[in-house]
């Protein structure tokens, strides 16, 4: 893995691989990212995918992992009667719990074989978390998103998660209260780096999914992260709604 080049999936199998790893390091975040805060990343996730007050709805997690926050989105899922497709590779997916409604399907989203065909037109709720950024840097995004929208039935929702986009976490660190933020040098490891700034998605991008889905019969909206999120002032999210 070179050090200018973005994680792409085959990186994350082999992290996946590594018993050495923690969970959240396979998943490629230090332990501090995401340590204690999946449950704080779900709800704010219920405010976008109603998942808690919902029962029997269809769910798909493109790109799962293996951390915390999949372990949890499962007990909500096997609590609320939902049906929950995992997705990602067979190296990260192992170690998760199956069952009827538990379904893990291994393999790069989108497939080259008719696993999803079933469920196309018939999901309530697709969550890609931390996913798209690696797409955006090595595959073909827009075929990745049509072909998420694709599984949607109508008023399905899609939410594109923690998508780090440079240009919001540069208008972060020239406020105010950036400039408070970078000088905890332990907060900002790894945030100011301004390398491969070609790789990295911007607001032409983010922007570009919204415009892009709201002319192929979808509603799209830009949204914040909770404040109490680890990387809600240079992260954000897009949520899709089917017409
Ligand atoms: C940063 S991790 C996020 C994991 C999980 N969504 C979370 O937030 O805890 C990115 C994950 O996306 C998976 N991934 C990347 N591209 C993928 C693709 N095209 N299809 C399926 N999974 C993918 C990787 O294997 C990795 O597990």
């Amino acid at each position: 893995m070179s050090s200018n080049k973005e994680l792409n999936f085959d990186d994350f199998k082999k992290m996946a691989s590594d018993k050495s790893l923690s969970a959240s390091e396979k998943i490629g975040f230090p332990d501090s990212y995401r340590k204690g805060f999946s449950t704080k990343i779900l709800n704010d996730i219920n405010l976008k995918l109603p998942i808690y007050n919902t029962t029997n709805k269809v769910i798909v997690d493109i790109g799962c992992g293996c951390d915390e926050l999949t372990f949890e989105l499962i007990e909500v899922c096997k609590k609320n009667n939902h049906t929950l497709i995992l997705i990602d590779s067979e190296e990260m997916i192992q170690d998760l719990p199956s069952s009827d409604k538990i379904i893990k399907l291994a393999g790069k989203f989108p497939f080259n074989d008719d696993r999803l065909n079933k469920y196309v037109g018939q999901v309530d709720y697709i969550l890609c978390y931390s996913v798209i950024f690696y797409v955006f840097a090595n595959d073909n995004l827009y075929d990745f998103i049509h072909q998420s929208v694709n599984l949607l039935k109508a008023n399905g929702h899609l939410l594109i998660g923690d998508i780090p986009n440079i240009d919001k976490r540069d208008r972060f660190l020239d406020s105010e209260e950036g400039k408070q933020f970078l000088k905890n040098s332990n907060q900002v490891k790894g945030s100011t780096a301004h390398e491969n700034r070609d790789q990295k998605m911007d607001d032409s991008i983010v922007l570009a999914i919204v415009t892009r889905l709201r002319r192929f019969g979808c509603e799209a909206y830009v949204m914040p992260q909770s404040a109490d999120l680890p990387m809600a002032n240079r992260r954000e999210d897009i949520l899709v709604i089917r017409r």
